[in-house]
């Protein structure tokens, strides 16, 4: 085996050198040199880069028909929330990184998927190391597992992590979490980028070796993105995040990138106090409950995985200071800017020296353009301080040039809407039914003047 000594790589250029520099020698960047491992072979001296690429078995070169194609064998965790995102259970030897505010719920969704998974005969090992076994056995009592048969290892060196997954062999094993492991080849502190993704490649390869299921905890960072390098996303099958607001009780877990199954899948729980419970009819947890319409507010029905949810829009427009502020919580902060230049350029409704505050309802985070006309009606409600009517919603896609254009799955997201006592509906004009929807007065537009007209004359 080649001997291993720590270099020097540059994330830009991967250039290489023996020490830490401020700028790399190779393409002049700044701050770019991270600590990695060098394989010193007889006559070699190279950027081990196939410790990270090395994934798949080797082959030699062969037609696809050729290639046998396996199923994937998946198994339920049973807690039928998490399979759903999961794309059907965990995959053998399928690698999910799951990431997540500090005390969403991470440690306890996995103890209790653990737990359910070695009940149904498939041996687990819970490796922690941010708690001590005695902490993990407390919240195990506190969600009813006391008899739990899970094996719990409190170590943080990878290396003796390796070790015992090759000695139990265990169906899945969940890492808690991937930034308190250190691997003793590098000098660096736990945490560090070169650190997280030495730990993750080697667990990675681990996994595609031995068909152990391995689960990385992730800490996210207060911008929201997983903390260490994003090469970690790559290096990984699933990669699974919790959304939702800690002070609520509602979590939701999504899919951003799933080798095995949909992406943009969500799994709902809601925490309580023995520990978190799927929610198998969510579709009406985020609307908040106003005993009378108020303005500012305006309901759309998302579907970004299978399922559609109902999600309150709230906008609040306030006369602001010099330098108007625009915040947006769970919208994209850009889309937000262009919704505003779309209303004043072809509604002519200004609010250049407003600040202009959106939230969606229940800390859910909503990426598709569908959102945009909720967005907009929200603001062009709360700017004149007018309701939008009861049971009202709205949803389509708004274009640089006024047009409101198609949402996927229209019929779906309007049926929902129907089922769970909606009345009216605003939606861009290729969504409009071809039957009509019980209960439900659809009112098609093209344009963003035409659905403000729409709401003055139900308002
Ligand atoms: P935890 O799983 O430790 O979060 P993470 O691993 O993501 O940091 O979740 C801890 C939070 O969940 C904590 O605020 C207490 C709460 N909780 C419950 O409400 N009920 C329970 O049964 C458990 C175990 C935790
Ligand atoms: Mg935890």
């Amino acid at each position: 085996m080649a001997k291993e000594k720590t270099i020097f790589t540059c994330t830009e250029c991967g250039g290489a050198s023996p020490r830490w520099l401020g700028k790399c020698p190779a393409c002049g960047a700044w701050n770019t040199l991270i600590e990695a491992l060098a394989e010193t072979g007889p006559g070699t001296h190279r950027y081990s880069a196939s410790r990270y690429a090395g994934l798949a078995q080797a082959q030699g070169v062969m037609p696809l028909s050729a290639i046998e194609a396996s199923d994937v064998q998946r198994s339920p965790s049973g807690i039928g929330e998490l399979d759903r995102v999961l794309g059907g259970g965990i995959v053998e030897g399928g690698v999910v990184l799951i990431g997540g505010d500090p005390g969403i719920g991470k440690s306890t969704l996995l103890l209790q998927a653990l737990d359910a998974l070695q009940r149904a005969g498939l041996p687990t090992l819970y490796v922690t190391g941010e708690e001590s076994g005695a902490q993990v056995a407390l919240r195990s009592r506190r969600l009813g597992l006391e008899h739990s048969q899970v094996n719990v290892l409190a170590e943080i060196q990878l290396e003796k992590i390796l070790a015992a997954i090759d000695a139990m062999q265990p169906a899945v094993a969940v890492i808690d979490s991937i930034q308190t492991m250190y691997s003793e080849q590098l000098t660096s502190a736990p945490g560090s980028v070169a650190q997280v993704r030495e730990c993750a490649a080697h667990l990675t390869r681990a996994a595609k070796a031995s068909g152990v299921a391995i689960v990385l905890v992730g800490h996210v960072t207060k911008e929201g993105a997983l903390a260490g390098p994003r090469v970690l996303e790559h290096m990984v099958d699933t990669v699974l995040y919790f959304e939702g607001d800690t002070h609520s009780q509602f979590r939701l877990v999504r899919a951003i990138k799933n080798r095995f199954g949909a992406v943009n899948e969500i799994g709902v729980f809601a925490m309580t106090e023995k520990g978190l419970r799927g929610v198998s009819n969510p579709s009406a947890i985020f609307l908040s409950q106003h005993s009378e319409p108020v303005p500012g507010s305006c309901v759309m029905v998302t579907l970004e995985g299978s399922r559609p949810l109902l999600v309150e829009i709230q906008a609040l427009v306030d006369s602001g200071g010099p330098s108007p502020r625009r915040l947006s919580v769970g919208l994209d902060k850009d889309r937000l800017a262009m919704l505003l230049a779309v209303l004043h350029r072809h509604a002519g409704v200004a609010c250049g020296d407003q600040d202009v505050f959106v939230n969606a309802v229940g800390g859910v985070r909503i990426s598709e353009p569908a959102a945009d006309l909720a967005v907009l009606l929200a603001i062009h409600s709360s700017l004149r301080g007018r309701a939008l009517p009861r049971g009202f919603l709205a949803f389509g896609e708004v274009g640089l040039a006024g047009e409101v254009r198609p949402a996927p799955r229209g019929q779906e997201r309007l049926r929902e809407a129907a089922k769970l006592g909606f009345c009216a509906a605003v939606l861009p004009r290729a969504n409009a039914p071809k039957k009509p929807i019980e209960g439900l007065s659809i009112h098609p537009v093209e344009r963003v003047e035409e659905a403000l007209n729409v709401v003055r004359d139900l308002t």
